[in-house]
C-alpha cells in the first residue's frame, strides 16, 4: 500500500488495493438499482397553440402520445398533465408531460404565465411537505417536480414576443429552460441563424437564465452545445422516402426535410441532449439548483434559519423551541385581543339592550298613561250618559203622571 504523495497534507491516507475486494462493482450495483427501479423524466412544454408541441414529443420519443387539437378559444391558460410508461429494451421510463393550453391566445396576456409558475410551485411544495412527513417514503414517492421545460418560439424570424420574456424571465429561477424554435421549416437557413442571434442577444439583455449545459463529461462539448441555442427543431412523425430509406420528415413540394437529418435541424442535438447526455444532469440541477432555492424560500419565510442574529449556528432543537414559544405567545396575544374585543362587543350590545328596554318601558308607560287617560273619559261619559239616563226616566215619568192627570181632570168635567 503506497501512500499518495498529494493527500499528504490531508489527514486522509490513500491507499491503492494489491488485491481484489469487489468494491469496484460499485458502478454495476448503482446501474442495477436504477434499472430496477425505473426511470421518471418530467417534461413541461410551454408554447402558443398549435406551434408543434405534441408532434415533438410524439417524434423525440417515436411514439404516438395520442392527443386532441386544442382549441384557440380558452378564456385562461390550462395545463394538461400526462403520464406515460416507455420501455426501450429493458430500461422503463415514466414520462410524465406537461403541456400549455391556450397559451397566449387571450387578449389579455398578463395572466398567462402564472397557471405555469403555479404548477411548478405546487409540485415542489408536494415534494417538500413529502420530506418534512415524520413517515416519508421518498423511495416510492412519484417525484413530480419538472426537470426541463421546453420553451417553443414561433418561427417569427423577427424577435421574441413579449409574452415569451416574461414567461421565461418568471420562470427562470424554478426550471431549466431550453429554448426551441418551433417549426424552423418555416425559415431559411441563413433567416435562421439571425433568428438565432437575435434571440439570444433578448435573452441575456433582459437577464434570463437558461439551462447550463453540464461540464462534466466534456467542457467543449457543452460550450457546443450551449452556442447552439435556441435549438432549431422540426417534428414530424410522418415516414418519408429517401433514396431507398424511409426516413421519418416532412415532404414538401420542392424537397423532404428530414427530422434526423443535422443539416436540416437540430432535432437530433436536442435529443441526445434531452435522453442520452443530459437527463441526470438536468434532474440534479432541478434537485440541487430550483428545488434548493424554493425550499430556502419557504423554511425562511416560515421563520426558519440557520444562523441567529449574533452569526452563529443555531440548532434545530433551539429554533424549534423559540418557534414554538413565539406561536405560543401569539397564539395567547391573539386570545387576549380575542377576549377584549368579546368583551367590548358584550358592553356595546349591552348597551344597546338597555337602550332598546328603556324605550320599550318608556313606551309602554305612555301608552299606559294614554290607557288610562281613556277609561276615564270613558267612565266620564259613561256617567253623564247613566245621568241623562236617569233625567230622561225623571221627565217620562213626570210626563206620564201630568198626562194620567190631565185625563182625569178632562174625565170628570
Ligand atoms: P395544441 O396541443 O393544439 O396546442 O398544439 P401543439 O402545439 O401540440 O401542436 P401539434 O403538435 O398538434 O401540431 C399542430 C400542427 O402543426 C399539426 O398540423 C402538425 O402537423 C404541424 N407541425 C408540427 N410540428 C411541425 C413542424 O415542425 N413544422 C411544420 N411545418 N409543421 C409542424
Amino acid at each position: 500500500l503506497t501512500p499518495d504523495p498529494l493527500k499528504q497534507n490531508e489527514n486522509i491516507r490513500c491507499l491503492t488495493t494489491l488485491s481484489h475486494f469487489g468494491f469496484e462493482c460499485l458502478p454495476t450495483q448503482l446501474v442495477n438499482r436504477s434499472i430496477h427501479k425505473g426511470f421518471s423524466f418530467n417534461i413541461l412544454c410551454v408554447g402558443e397553440t398549435g406551434l408543434g408541441k405534441t408532434t415533438l414529443i410524439n417524434t423525440l420519443f417515436n411514439t404516438n402520445l395520442k392527443e386532441n387539437k386544442s382549441s384557440h378559444f380558452y378564456s385562461k391558460v390550462g395545463l394538461k398533465v400526462k403520464t406515460y410508461e416507455l420501455q426501450e429494451r429493458n430500461i422503463p421510463l415514466k414520462l410524465t408531460v406537461v403541456k400549455t393550453v391556450g397559451y397566449g391566445d387571450q387578449i389579455n396576456k398578463e395572466a398567462s404565465y402564472q397557471p405555469v409558475i403555479d404548477y411548478l410551485d405546487a409540485q415542489f411544495e408536494a415534494y417538500l411537505q413529502e420530506e418534512l412527513k415524520i413517515k416519508r417514503s421518498l423511495i416510492d414517492y412519484h417525484d413530480s417536480r419538472i426537470h426541463v421545460c421546453l420553451y417553443f418560439i414561433a418561427p417569427t424570424g423577427h424577435s421574441l414576443k413579449s409574452l415569451d420574456l416574461l414567461t421565461m424571465k418568471s420562470i427562470d429561477r424554478k426550471v431549466n429552460i431550453i429554448p426551441l424554435i418551433a417549426k424552423a421549416d418555416a425559415l431559411s437557413k441563413s433567416d435562421l441563424q439571425t433568428f438565432k442571434s437575435n434571440i439570444m442577444s433578448e435573452l441575456i439583455t433582459n437577464g434570463i437564465q437558461l439551462y447550463q449545459f453540464s461540464t462534466d463529461d466534456d467542457e467543449a462539448t457543452a460550450q457546443v452545445n450551449t452556442g447552439l441555442l435556441p435549438f432549431a427543431v422540426v417534428g414530424s412523425m410522418e415516414e418519408v422516402k429517401v433514396g431507398k430509406r424511409m426516413v421519418r420528415g416532412r415532404h414538401y413540394p420542392w424537397g423532404v426535410l428530414q427530422v434526423e437529418n443535422e443539416n436540416h435541424c437540430d432535432f437530433v442535438k436536442l435529443r441526445d441532449l434531452l435522453l442520452c447526455t443530459n437527463m441526470e444532469d438536468l434532474k440534479e440541477q432541478t434537485h440541487n439548483q430550483h428545488y434548493e432555492c424554493y425550499r430556502s424560500n419557504r423554511l425562511q419565510k416560515l421563520g426558519f434559519t440557520d444562523v441567529g442574529p449574533d452569526n452563529q449556528p443555531v440548532s434545530f432543537q433551539e429554533m424549534y423551541e423559540a418557534k414554538r414559544k413565539e406561536f405560543h405567545d401569539q397564539c395567547q396575544r391573539e386570545e387576549e385581543e380575542l377576549k377584549q374585543t368579546f368583551m367590548q362587543r358584550v358592553k356595546e350590545k349591552e348597551a344597546t339592550f338597555k337602550d332598546a328596554e328603556k324605550e320599550l318601558q318608556d313606551k309602554f308607560e305612555h301608552l299606559k298613561r294614554i290607557q288610562q287617560e281613556e277609561i276615564l273619559k270613558l267612565e266620564e261619559e259613561r256617567r253623564k250618559l247613566e245621568e241623562e239616563i236617569i233625567d230622561f226616566y225623571k221627565t217620562k215619568a213626570a210626563s206620564e203622571t201630568s198626562q194620567t192627570q190631565a185625563c182625569t181632570n178632562v174625565k170628570k168635567e
